[in-house]
């Protein structure tokens, strides 16, 4: 069963109900007391520290009818390049960061830009995130895994369905990913390999670093800030503190009115979405067209030591060893949330400059 339903504004707050019978979730050998917040993040800095994640014992099959809210947004009809892009945020993010975080800055606006160059977009909410109605359990439900299935099954539905929630269907969909969801990209690369025509991979790499989060408090939501995150269950949890998020995801050139508003509307993460990265395997049966970027300054994904960023970029298609058409861009003087940076309107042309070329073939 699935439905959508769309508001006739500019862009469009739209809600899918995907209704599953779900691949296997997996089951953690250690799990914490899920009403003890001690434990609960005790878990998630354990399992940043192996890097798949906590040590799992088995597999559990996950279904249910999870609803998943989005932005969608599509050029005039006269330049419209039949092209969808599926936006998909990371950790502590929801489907605003591809706007301004709500600021209305149409410098920062990825999802303007790319109805500028003729691209439709739609910017989901993961399941457990924004504005969605849901929050199942943070362990066992809420994981990647999950997140992969309801991300196939609405690329099934938009590509297969023509009355669908958007009232059309595309000639071509692409993934693209910021930070954690680039795990997710990989992931759905390697699950279902034709299921995209592209796919472009914004604040990720292959070389992961936990370091700038042994630095950073981390807290259930909802007891931190009970007003905006009521009655979450304790492992969804965020960053305590604004200078210390601040520190993790900007540097180089940006604004601080940004970085302020980047802290009130911040979004939780589950324990269950970063205690397993384990669909981290190379995508060996996806050949489709491949651009990755990050800022130069990310201390997560492009500060390893003896490497630049472009050559942890370049060194990232190992994960995609099927891909021929691929690019990659460090940018400079820029941090992990890319996309609200100064260079923002730098990114986003060298996105849409890659894709013009590969995806008018
Ligand atoms: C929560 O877990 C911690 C660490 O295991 C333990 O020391 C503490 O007693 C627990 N608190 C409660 C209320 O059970
Ligand atoms: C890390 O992984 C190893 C090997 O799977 C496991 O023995 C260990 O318990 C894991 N650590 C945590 C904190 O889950
Ligand atoms: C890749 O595709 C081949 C041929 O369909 C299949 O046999 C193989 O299992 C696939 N590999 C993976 C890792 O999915
Ligand atoms: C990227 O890596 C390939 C090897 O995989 C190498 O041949 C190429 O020169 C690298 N490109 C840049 C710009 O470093
Ligand atoms: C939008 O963001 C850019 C980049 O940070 C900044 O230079 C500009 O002043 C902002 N515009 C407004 C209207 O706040």
């Amino acid at each position: 069963m699935y439905f959508f339903q769309i508001l006739s504004l500019a862009i469009q707050p739209l809600f899918v109900a995907t209704s599953a019978a779900l691949r296997q979730n997996v089951v953690f050998q250690f799990p914490p007391d899920p009403n003890n917040e001690t434990q609960v993040i005790q878990f998630f800095f354990g399992s940043l520290v192996n890097e798949t994640g906590a040590a799992i014992k088995g597999t559990n099959l996950v279904s249910g009818s999870f609803i998943i809210d989005g932005t969608y947004c599509t050029p005039g009809s006269s330049h419209d390049v039949n092209v969808l892009e599926i936006l998909v945020h990371g950790i502590s993010y929801d489907k605003s960061v591809w706007s301004s975080l709500g600021l209305g800055n149409e410098t920062l606006n990825w999802q303007l830009y790319a109805a500028s160059q003729g691209y439709a977009t739609l910017a989901i909410d993961r399941l457990g995130h924004g504005t969605n109605p849901q929050h199942p359990d943070p362990l066992n439900v809420v994981q990647g895994w999950l997140q992969l299935d309801i991300l196939h099954q609405l690329i099934e539905t938009i590509r297969s369905i023509p009355r669908n929630g958007l009232c059309r269907t595309f000639d071509r969909i692409v993934y693209v990913s910021h930070s954690y969801a680039g795990w997710l990209g990989t992931g759905l690369a390697a699950a279902h390999p034709k299921d995209v025509d592209a796919i472009v991979l914004t604040g990720f790499s292959v070389a992961f670093s936990n370091s700038g989060f042994e630095s950073t408090q981390v807290v259930s939501a909802a007891n931190m800030n009970p007003k905006r995150f009521p009655s979450f269950p304790l492992g969804y949890i965020t960053i305590a503190q604004e200078s210390q998020r601040e520190a993790l995801f900007y540097a180089g050139g940006y604004s601080h009115i940004i970085a302020e508003q980047d802290y009130a509307v911040q979004d939780t993460w589950t324990i269950g979405e970063t205690g397993n990265l384990g669909f981290f395997v190379p995508a060996v049966n996806y050949t489709g067209p491949l651009y990755i970027t990050a800022g130069e300054e990310d201390i997560i994904f492009c500060t390893a030591p003896g490497a630049t960023c472009e050559d942890l970029l370049n060194s990232t298609r190992e994960l995609f060893p099927g891909v021929t058409e691929f690019g990659f861009k460090a940018i400079s003087d820029t941090g992990h949330t890319l996309m609200l940076h100064d260079s923002a309107p730098e990114m986003f042309a060298e996105v849409h400059d890659f894709l013009g070329k590969v995806l008018s073939n």
